[in-house]
């Protein structure tokens, strides 16, 4: 279970923990100093005889009440500077909150959160909505390969959130629940095990997931594949007896049902060994996540149809395991992609840009969508450049550039803008075939390469934009908002990039 949430105006259920905010220097938000006097002075004093706590951001403190109260303790969360603090901020503190919550062992807590002018850049609405958003997104686990499930140990759940804008929070916190709900799918997609989730049980989880919230499912199978041409996507496949998938997904909340949709295209390697050129030892076993891209996709899906976005989407992944056998395809094979284009395989590790290539073909000739994004755990090479913090993104257009920084800024899921270039393309240019997998400069700018060989199957002048995620797709550390591995990035970006500028 995740953490739910209640909006009042005044308390209503039984609790065990009241949580009030103090700002940075021990400074009392009004909560705190209401709840000071009905206690006889007991955060002040408490707060008066020690020296690290002093309301800085995330921090917390707790007090225990004696016997024979309402309820059984206070807890004092750090709001640091509160001209400093934002959506951001707010979900970090929601996040360590979370954890401060479930180590005193409360199970029903109940946060004052005050009208306050000091904070400019923070409504209550807006704080209450987005510390609960940080408390659910720290919340997600998963334990479905766990004997002993996470529920049997007593785990903090239930927030009520006590505010004089309850229905306004109430409602902010809706919106962004729906989009945690998608991201949550996309964190246990990326979690499951290559045993268990390949590509076509992956197919059968997205239209279980998907199907009965009314997007529209459709499922190529390797056979139909062959049909509509996916030749260098089917050859990534073809070393494992699980063969590749490919699933569209159609969501159409727009008022005018014939507009052009935005499409959305992640690649999804449910294992990637390097195939038969194979991968070192070390490390290996995180390649189940070369299947993040793809999991994002699903994920904004679920959030589109959680929250009825009026927007017209196709999403489509691009399913198959990179595996070496005797039926896999070879370092200088040269491939039939559905584009036309002829593809010299350089190296069979470089396998997302080839399923991409198809996808990115078939949702443009079929969709003619209005732009396009792909999202893929692509190459090392992009963490080299970027590590984790940032996720380098490609963009061929400034306008759509513009509007994917502003998501990025609002929603926390942070981008960098890299460079396309003729010469990155020109670079793909192959002596046997129309175009090869790498660039001729080998390890140098190969996350920049990989993009050049990407633009290739972009026909005219469609809007595109490629988010290269191998960085930020997993963190091998818990952070104030997640717990490891998997991330979930992607969908709350591209939430809002479509909320802010593609609905009716
Ligand atoms: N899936 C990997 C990229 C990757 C590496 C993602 C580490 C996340 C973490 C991709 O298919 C790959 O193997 N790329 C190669 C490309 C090389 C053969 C040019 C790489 O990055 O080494
Ligand atoms: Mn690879
Ligand atoms: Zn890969």
């Amino acid at each position: 279970m995740t953490v739910s949430a209640t909006f009042q105006k005044t308390p209503e259920t039984k609790t065990d923990t009241v949580i009030v905010g103090i700002y940075k220097d021990n400074r009392l938000t009004p909560s705190a100093e209401a709840l000071d006097k009905e206690n006889g002075g007991l955060i002040q004093y408490s707060l008066k005889n020690q020296k690290k706590f002093m309301g800085k951001q995330g921090v917390t403190l707790s007090l225990a009440l004696p016997q024979g109260g309402d309820y059984n303790r206070i807890l004092l969360i750090g709001l640091g500077d509160p001209a400093k603090l934002d959506a951001g901020a707010c979900e970090t503190i929601g996040g360590k909150l979370y954890m401060a919550l479930s180590s005193v062992g409360a199970v029903h807590a109940t946060l004052l959160i005050d009208s306050d002018q000091a904070r400019e850049n923070c409504s209550a609405p807006a704080m209450a909505a987005h510390i609960v958003m940080g408390a659910k997104l720290r919340s997600y686990s998963f334990d479905r390969y766990k004997s002993k499930k996470d529920d049997e140990v007593e785990k903090f759940e239930n927030i009520e959130v006590v505010t004089d804008e309850a229905r306004q929070a109430h409602d902010l916190y809706e919106t962004l629940d729906h989009v945690g709900e998608g991201m949550f799918l996309a964190r246990d997609l990326v979690n499951d095990p290559p045993n268990e989730l390949y590509p076509e049980s992956f197919a059968r989880i997205i239209k279980e997931e998907l199907k009965p919230l009314g997007v529209d499912i459709e499922i190529f199978d390797d056979k139909k594949m062959e049909k509509l041409g996916f030749h260098a996507h089917l050859a990534v496949g073809m070393g494992s007896v699980r063969l590749p998938r490919v699933v569209i997904m159609r969501w159409n909340g727009a008022d005018k049902k014939d507009s052009q949709p935005l499409a959305f295209v992640g690649k999804g390697v449910t294992f990637d060994t390097g195939g038969v050129n194979i991968k070192p030892t070390g490390g290996m076993e995180e390649m189940k996540l070369d299947m993040g891209g793809a999991a994002a996709v699903v994920g904004l899906m679920k959030s589109l149809a959680l929250r009825k976005a009026a927007a017209h989407v196709v999403g489509i992944v691009g399913l198959a395991e990179n595996m070496p056998s005797h039926m896999a395809y070879r370092p200088s094979d040269v491939l039939q992609s559905m584009s036309g284009k002829t593809v010299e395989v350089m190296n069979t590790d470089a396998e997302g840009r080839l399923v991409l290539a198809d996808c990115l073909t078939y949702v443009q000739r079929t969709y003619t969508p209005r732009l396009v994004i792909d999202l893929a755990t692509l190459t090392g090479a992009m963490m080299v450049a970027l590590g984790t913090e940032y996720c380098g993104t490609f963009v061929n257009d400034n306008e759509m550039w513009e509007q994917m920084a502003v998501a990025s800024k609002e929603s926390g899921e942070k981008l960098w803008r890299m460079p396309l270039d003729e010469a990155f393309r020109k670079e793909m240019d192959s002596t046997i075939a129309d175009i090869k997998t790498l660039g001729t400069s080998g390890r140098y700018a190969g996350a920049c390469t990989a993009a050049g060989f990407l633009q290739r199957f972009i026909e005219g002048d469609t809007p595109w934009a490629h988010m290269d995620i191998a960085g930020t797709a997993w963190v091998k550390k818990d952070t104030a908002i997640c717990p490891k591995p998997a991330t979930g990035f992607g969908v709350r970006i591209l939430d809002r990039f479509i909320a802010n500028n593609y609905e009716d």
